[in-house]
């Protein structure tokens, strides 16, 4: 018996000597201890022992299984400890190679200046009203104080969509929208898109406003002054000032058209400035008291001031673009350029 345990163990210790891997190695381990394994057959064996030997024999096939069992252990240890280093190999990462770029977008050049504006406006005390892009004839022209048949109608091409409806051609339709459903104090912002058959380098069929109106009591175009004064500092830059110079538009009267110190020459005279020292960058006036009183508002008590604002022109000033078509035809190369939130 002693001889036939030596022999299992040191044919057990030959074959698990010659595997390869965890699978061959698990076959070892059946092969000798598995229900069917020349150990096991042994044991079972055991009732043919003569009782006194028993003891002796079993002793002799647990030391015999201990040894095996140790060595497959050891083995398998081995196996694994391998395995463990050939994926640390494989998976291995070199931290010095450079990272693939990550492309990542940025809000659109006129979303970023409109955005700067609102806020601008926002911490001065306006609330924003955003109108709709299609409006009636009555909203867009008529109720500021643009009948039919008026002049003024030749300034804006409209695109019309039925003889009510049309996209609207400027932002002062949401002057009315709120003056008849608010009283004063009214100090709000309407920012949007407009649309007019217009299109060259400095004008496109669709444009961003921002249109600003304030109505109260005792308000004059002293008001519309010192705010613009502030407002242009913050776009511009703090050493810009304004300048009004008289217009025309028949929502407002007196009406002017504003211009800013340019704040690329300072007042000397370059290519930005056509050599004046001055640039114009928006259009207002004192609220005509035929549009307040158009919308219920009684003009004893109250007056207003409103401006308008072109977003693109104020985006081509601040940016040095002087073709509109820039900010609309979508190349990034130019868009990247044009990133206040880098
Ligand atoms: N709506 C005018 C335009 O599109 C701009 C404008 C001028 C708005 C004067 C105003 C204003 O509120 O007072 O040309």
């Amino acid at each position: 018996m002693k001889e036939k345990l030596q022999q299992i163990k040191e044919k057990a210790i030959a074959a698990i000597e010659q595997t390869n891997g965890l699978e061959m190695l698990n076959d070892v381990r059946m092969s000798v201890l598995g229900k069917t394994g020349e150990l096991t057959s042994v044991l079972k064996g055991m009732k043919d022992v003569a009782p006194e030997d028993r003891p002796k024999v079993g002793q002799m096939v647990n030391e015999t299984r201990e040894a095996i069992e140790k060595l497959l252990e050891e083995k398998k240890i081995k196996f694994e400890q391998e395995a463990m280093k050939r994926r640390y190999e494989s998976e291995k990462i070199d931290v010095t190679m450079p990272s693939t770029k990550k492309e990542h977008g940025n809000l659109h050049p006129i979303t970023q200046v409109r955005n700067q504006i609102t806020d601008i406006f926002g911490s001065m005390g306006f609330e924003v009203y955003e109108g709709t892009e299609i409006e009636t004839d009555y909203y867009n022209f008529t109720a500021l104080n643009t009948p039919q048949d008026h002049p003024a109608r030749d300034m804006q091409d409209t695109f019309y969509l039925s003889p009510e409806f049309l996209l609207r051609t400027q932002t002062s339709s949401g002057q009315i929208h709120v003056m008849e459903n608010e009283k004063p104090p009214i100090k709000i912002i309407s920012p949007g898109k407009v649309f007019r058959s217009d299109d060259d380098a400095t004008h496109s069929p669709m444009f961003s406003q921002m249109e600003g109106l304030v109505v109260d009591k005792g308000i004059t175009l002293c008001d519309l002054k010192g705010m613009l004064d502030e407002f242009v500092k913050e776009v511009f830059g703090q050493e810009t000032t304004t300048r009004l110079r008289p217009s025309y538009f028949p929502f407002t009267e007196p009406s002017v058209e504003v211009d800013v110190s340019c704040f690329q020459c300072h007042g000397k005279g370059c290519k930005l400035c056509k050599g004046t020292g001055w640039i114009e960058v928006l259009g207002a006036g004192v609220v005509n008291n035929k549009v307040l009183e158009g919308c219920g508002i009684d003009t004893d008590v109250y007056s207003g001031f409103a401006f308008g604002i072109g977003i693109e022109r104020i985006a081509m000033l601040k940016y040095g673009i002087n073709n509109i078509k820039l900010l609309f035809e979508s190349d990034l190369r130019v868009l990247k350029q044009l990133d206040d939130e880098k």
